[in-house]
């Protein structure tokens, strides 16, 4: 099985061992017969060596090829934005410190190839029409809706709604118990005297209203769940929308929101509309992740080139579909370009974390950090003098709120 430097590979060898992204993101399988478009990607991914199954005339790799290390391509994550910035001379410190530790996070794959569906299958519109999961909503989720729109409700009716899903029960009973609610909810100045044991007694703290978003929320995460794992590593998906949900949640929190709760709910689900491409058209997302890997463009960019649409719109169309409140749906909606939307502070706080996330907690298939928007970051008050004590007080809570959606 020689390793050969991939400046010798060629269209028609095959692997013999997974070729990984430097972030450890992205895979290609042990066994593919390699195509140009592979190399391509592999270039993009600064795959140095391969192993291929055929016996080669290749010459060893010479020193100067040795991967990068991790604070170099930490460091190329931040090479297009305005280094002299101090929110962004910040995150690269941030990134730089974590590198110097960190071995390469989770593992995931690029889609397989399938035919392109034809092009007016493609529209978000027919997207979100035709998957059965995705019209199948859970039954909690409608209860709960219904709850929140009647402006009659008690308290009661939506303990007994939520308390006929016992998994979910469990999860917002911890979720609310958790260390980080007890912080953020000491900042918010309602911190409960002691454990929340039921469903009446975490309506009465958060409010029917946060309860009850929190709820629809966390109650559609398990129509991702069969999300093909050659197509992304969930795991890491979910990491990365959680840490921008705490995030958005201690900035909100900070800034005196009165229903911080939508934005943790906004976090863990902006990037849904990647899932549903990954789902629906995964022939077409492999395409855009191996695009925007190979041409270091953000993701979003090249999926509005390719789709005429991105994945925030996606998102937000499928909550809007859902009926969840509307300043939620704007927040995922416009998370990649918060100054769009009609009120740009709910987006700007979205983007905000999940520049944060991308530059120093967690990736999601976007190697570079997002843009650097100067008006988004001046919206949310965040300095950069707090950016350190803010990414470690998420990251004190981030597994243990990851263990909760697991
Ligand atoms: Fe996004
Ligand atoms: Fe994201």
């Amino acid at each position: 099985m020689p390793t050969i430097p991939l400046s010798q590979a060629s269209a028609g060898m095959v692997l013999a061992a997974d070729a990984e992204s430097l972030d450890g993101m992205y895979r290609l399988a042990a066994g593919l017969l390699l195509t140009d478009a592979h190399l391509r990607v592999l270039r993009g991914w600064h795959v140095r060596e391969i192993e291929v199954a055929a016996p080669s005339e290749a010459s060893p790799a010479p020193d100067d090829a040795a991967p990068a290390d991790a604070a170099t391509a930490a460091a190329a994550r931040f090479a297009h934005l305005p280094q002299n910035e101090p929110i962004v001379a910040a995150l690269l410190e941030l990134a730089l410190a974590r590198a110097a530790g960190e071995p390469a996070p989770g593992r995931g794959r690029l889609p397989a190839s399938r035919p392109l569906p034809p092009a007016e299958a493609r529209s978000p519109e027919r997207i979100l029409a035709t998957d059965p999961m995705l019209v199948s909503l859970p039954e909690v989720f409608m209860r709960i809706r219904e709850v929140l729109s009647d402006p009659d409700s008690t308290v009661e009716e939506a303990a007994a709604v939520i308390g006929k899903d016992p998994s979910l029960t469990a999860k917002i009973l911890k979720l609310v118990n958790s260390a980080f609610y007890a912080r953020t909810m000491r900042a918010a100045g309602s911190l409960p005297p002691g454990p929340v044991d039921s469903l009446s007694r975490a309506v009465l703290l958060l409010g029917l209203n946060q309860l009850s978003t929190l709820a629809m929320g966390v109650s559609v995460l398990p129509l991702f769940k069969d999300i093909p794992p050659e197509c992304v590593d969930m795991r890491q998906f979910w990491r990365h929308s959680v840490s921008v949900a705490l995030l958005a949640k201690l900035v909100a929190t900070r800034l005196g929101d009165p229903n911080p709760e939508r934005f943790f709910v906004a976090g863990l689900l902006h990037d849904i509309g990647r899932l549903v491409l990954y789902k629906q058209l995964p022939e077409v997302a492999g395409t855009i992740l191996a695009a925007a890997m190979t041409s270091g463009r953000p993701l979003d960019e090249v999926e509005r080139e390719l789709l005429g649409f991105d994945h925030a719109q996606l998102g937000g169309m499928l909550l809007r579909k859902w009926r969840f409140p509307e300043s939620l749906e704007q927040a995922v909606w416009h998370h990649h370009d918060p100054l769009s939307g009609d009120t740009p502070l709910e987006p700007a706080i979205i983007g905000v974390a999940d520049m944060v996330t991308l530059a120093t907690l967690s990736g999601s298939g976007d190697r570079r950090v997002p843009r650097f928007i100067p008006e988004a970051w001046q919206l949310t008050g965040v300095e950069a003098s707090e950016l350190a004590t803010i990414v470690a007080t998420a990251e004190t809570h981030l597994d243990i709120v990851c263990a909760m959606f697991a």
